[in-house]
């Protein structure tokens, strides 16, 4: 597994380099197999790359894109603190993307019976097994100054599931639970890009790359690699 660190002047550029990523990925995952697969993650970070995506990208071959989500606040899909609300007012609303293209997690219902059937539309989507990991082309992640990253927060037993691909959490700090997609889920993934900004996050990233344990740090995939801002990166070493 190879990791590696980009670091931008400023979120605008970091979300720039994000579309440059994204884009990539996307083409070569269509002229490859004709289909796209991305993980969409929550939080404020990504919504600049969204926003960039509906501004200049809309040409892509949208109807060729399967858009998920990593995680998702329990709530209805138009709480403005849901996942797929966010990800839908910057860039869905904005594309030219079938509705059975957008395959959300249903928030508003029950936490595990929202899991079950999230994991059921992997498995179905993918045409894989239970609980076998899904081959998502791209996986996008934010990164908390816990060291967080989906909903799977520190001392949380989602850390610890090895067979579920989706599984209810609960948040005891934020005292919310929350759906999210379990290590297993994403360690198949092609390529997995952290989007980290602030320098609030510079502690955590600087101890993450160091090999300190946090959830964030214990993302497997076959190419993981880190997009920070400068203030997000500051403590780092060239
Ligand atoms: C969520 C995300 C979460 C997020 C981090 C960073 O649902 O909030 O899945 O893991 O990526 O909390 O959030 P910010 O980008 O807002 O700092």
């Amino acid at each position: 597994m190879s990791q590696r660190l980009g670091v931008y002047p400023d979120p605008a550029s970091l979300a720039g380099g994000a579309a440059s990523v994204f884009v990539g990925s996307f083409k070569s995952a269509v002229a490859e197999r004709g289909i796209f697969t991305a993980v969409l993650s929550g939080g404020s970070t990504p919504l600049a790359l969204y926003r960039l995506l509906a501004a200049e990208h809309k040409d892509l071959d949208w109807a060729k894109a399967h858009l998920f989500w990593g995680d998702e606040r329990c709530g209805s899909p138009g709480d403005a603190g849901s996942n797929y609300n966010g990800a839908n007012a910057a860039l869905i609303s904005k594309i030219e993307i079938p509705p059975e293209n957008i395959h959300r997690i249903k928030g508003e219902l029950a936490p595990d019976e929202a899991a079950r059937l999230y994991e059921k539309e992997l498995t179905g989507f993918f045409g894989v097994e239970e609980s076998t990991p899904p081959p998502f082309d791209l996986v996008l992640l934010g990164m908390g100054a816990d060291g967080h990253t989906l909903s799977l927060f520190p001392g949380t037993r989602a850390l610890d599931e090895k067979e579920r691909l989706v599984v209810p959490n609960f948040a005891g700090k934020l005292d919310a639970w929350r759906v999210t997609l379990t290590f297993r889920a994403i360690e198949r993934a092609k390529k997995t890009v952290f989007l980290v900004a602030g320098a609030g996050k510079a502690a955590v990233l600087k101890e993450v790359l160091e090999g300190k344990d946090y959830p964030a740090g214990r993302v497997k995939g076959q190419e993981v690699v880190w997009l920070a801002d400068k203030d997000a990166a500051f403590l780092i070493k060239e």
